[in-house]
């Protein structure tokens, strides 16, 4: 509904503040102006009848107008660069690498050192685990923070991650940080006046006297962490309430019913956008609004709050685009991207976690049919909107794709499911995966995977039985793993380690702040000096490395890797083979992936619907050309090999 009064208080504040919106800030006066229905309409869907939200609201202006404000010129010109690209994030020039600075190494400042690393291996998007303030020894890998401003001084400081940023701008690399929205550490500031029995702040959590609410909520709360922090409320002897805490009991969650905690959050996320974020990871945005009697994840209100935050970007710092990491259904993460008249208006980027894990059931099977069940779902996604794809991150893969795709391909749901879990545990007869089960509820029978990429595809019990043959096996699963994730449209986010075939780090077990949670064995501590094997021909490091380096250039070469909604399913008639084309104008890409350790072979028909006859296809990865009829009727793909085929136009 258009509301005039809106624009007035808009432009006395932009006035207020003295913003030049008929010259130099033209342009945002003029995002600003476009979005102030919006941001109002969705500000009142939420907070309409909050006694605090008229006030709250003026607040949430100022907190836009100021993130404005104090955007450098440097900043600001990227978003003048960023806007004149278009959809800059859907290019396919962009490859991520996921990491912990300290566990790569040690600090901030060692990490400016460190840029040729990615540079070499092509990776120009940084994410950095978070590196702001958070206790030792309760931090879950920095995601229970203290203070959401202050580096925390194991990584170094403020200065050094902004020094950081410049340098990373020399080479052009994209930085993605994280705000944690859903919840603050026990120690942080809001938290302790809370403990100390303040109520303003006891408002900014869900706090109760006693367990009649929390019981009611408990009623319809899965727990995430079941092993480690079961339940969903920590009682406070400090002021004799519960708390409510999700995750694990030293991380609280923030009351977003209660303005004043949007409002805060927003400054808090413009803060980063300030810093030179250019992706925005927004962690598990899926919690952020709680109703008793649901499961309290992904209800309307989360997505009308992203929804406000987005709008809210869009008006003053345009260049930094959001990716909610929803780990949610299949059904449930395409929402994430917007919705109805909010479609491809809520989050620029979600990862792909379906596709994510089904990759290691096509890995664990041989068979190609539970994701391809999948596909219809997941190419629903909005153009304008982008997938993160991934073989692995610093979180467990969760089998959580739907039971009617298992079934599709003849299966049981809870057997193949105890199937997977077994094998990339290592407990299943053969198998060559050494992982570890992760959140396992005996009261539902749920369990996650933790492991790294290489332990998970066979190197580690490879290398540990001295065994060539399985290593060269692992080695091969370990890239078809990567280039299925690199080529399917998004940007591929590498973890860590994987570019050099980490195996698990079992040094968790040894800090008792870690030993809890057996996520860590996946997060490995990186030898500088184990890596340097890169430079000799043969070790796995090296091939893995340069393999990586070299699927990560042929992505750059082709703007049809580009995600523009541009991939249709190919019918290869054999279970064992994923095969899909990507089109753009006349030309053609098409992915072709064995995830059988067999040879397996696909008819040259499989791709006669798209090209003439004879069918010539240049696969980029062996750099080789294909002429169909050569070898026969048939081309063959070896046990975990594949192709990168771009068509070769007949002259
Ligand atoms: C996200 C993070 C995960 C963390 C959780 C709670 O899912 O990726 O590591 O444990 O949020 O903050």
């Amino acid at each position: 509904m258009y509301n005039s009064f809106i624009h007035q208080q808009i432009n006395a504040a932009l006035q207020n503040n003295h913003v030049d919106i008929a010259g130099a800030d033209n342009l945002f006066y003029t995002r600003m102006i476009a979005n102030a229905n919006a941001i109002y309409n969705l500000y009142n869907e939420i907070y309409n009848e909050h006694p605090e939200g008229e006030r709250a609201f003026a607040q949430l202006t100022d907190v836009i107008i100021q993130a404005y404000i104090t955007r450098s010129a440097v900043l600001k010109k990227k978003d003048l660069e960023k806007e004149n690209r278009g959809y800059w994030f859907l290019s396919n020039e962009i490859t991520g690498m996921s990491l912990y600075v300290d566990r790569f190494c040690g600090d901030i400042k060692t990490l400016g050192d460190k840029l040729d690393h990615f540079e070499k291996l092509g990776v120009n998007l940084l994410h950095l685990l978070p590196v702001f303030e958070s206790p030792a020894g309760e931090s879950d890998g920095g995601y229970a923070v203290s203070d959401f401003r202050k580096v925390d001084k194991r990584f170094g400081t403020l200065e050094d991650l902004k020094s950081v940023r410049k340098k990373m701008d020399n080479t052009g690399m994209y930085l993605m940080q994280d705000i944690v929205l859903n919840h603050t550490s026990r120690r942080h500031k809001w938290a302790e006046k809370a403990r100390q029995g303040d109520p303003k702040y006891q408002d900014y959590f869900y706090m109760f006297d006693d367990r009649v609410v929390p019981d009611e909520y408990e009623k319809a709360m899965p727990e995430i962490f079941p092993e480690s922090a079961p339940g969903n409320f920590t009682w406070v002897p400090e002021c004799s309430k519960w708390v409510m805490t999700v995750f694990h009991n030293y991380q609280w969650d923030l009351n977003f019913s209660n303005p004043a905690v949007l409002v805060d959050m927003l400054d808090n996320i413009f803060f980063y956008a300030n810093l030179g974020v250019d992706i925005l990871r927004i962690d598990a945005p899926a919690f952020i609004w709680k109703r008793q009697g649901t499961n309290c994840q992904n209800l309307p209100q989360a997505h009308t709050l992203l929804r406000l935050i987005k709008q809210c970007v869009i008006a003053a710092t345009p260049g930094m685009a959001i990716l909610g990491e929803a780990i949610v259904s299949p059904e449930e993460i395409m929402k994430y991207f917007g919705t109805g008249e909010y479609l491809a208006k809520e989050c620029d980027f979600a990862y792909n976690a379906t596709q994510m894990a089904l990759q290691w059931d096509m890995l664990a099977t041989g068979d190609t049919r539970v994701m391809l069940a999948a596909q219809p779902g997941l190419l629903k996604k909005p153009l304008g909107a982008s997938w993160i794809t991934y073989t692995r991150c610093h979180d467990d893969i969760g089998l959580a794709y739907d039971d009617y795709m298992i079934r599709s391909a003849g299966y049981d749901p809870y057997m193949h499911r105890k199937y997977l879990k077994e094998y990339y545990e290592g407990s299943f007869p053969g198998s060559p995966s050494k992982g570890a089960l992760f959140s396992s509820n005996p009261k539902t029978g749920d369990a996650r995977i933790s492991g790294t990429l290489a332990s998970l595809c066979g190197l580690e019990k490879a290398i540990e039985a001295n065994d060539k043959a399985a290593i060269d096996q692992s080695v091969n699963k370990i890239l078809l793993m990567q280039a299925h994730s690199f080529f399917l449209g998004g940007v591929p986010m590498l973890f860590y380690g994987d570019e050099l075939g980490y195996c698990n780090d079992y040094s968790y077990l040894d800090d008792p702040g870690k030993s809890y949670d057996n996520r860590w064995m996946h997060r490995p501590v990186i030898d500088w000096e184990k890596n340097k094997k890169i430079n000799n021909p043969g070790t796995i490091e090296q091939r893995i490395f340069f393999a990586t380096q070299k699927l990560i250039s042929i992505r750059k070469k082709l703007p049809i890797i580009g995600d523009y909604k541009n991939l249709t399913w190919l019918h290869p008639f054999t279970i064992y083979v994923a095969a899909y084309v990507r089109t753009l104008g006349d030309d053609r890409f098409y992915g072709v992936f064995n995830f059988s350790h067999k040879p397996a072979s696909i008819s040259w028909a499989t791709f006669a619907a798209q090209e003439a006859a004879p069918v010539k296809l240049y696969d980029h990865f062996a750099q080789k050309e294909f002429v169909s009829g050569t070898d026969g009727e048939f081309l063959t793909i070896d046990g975990y090999g594949f192709y990168l085929f771009e068509n070769v136009r007949c002259k």
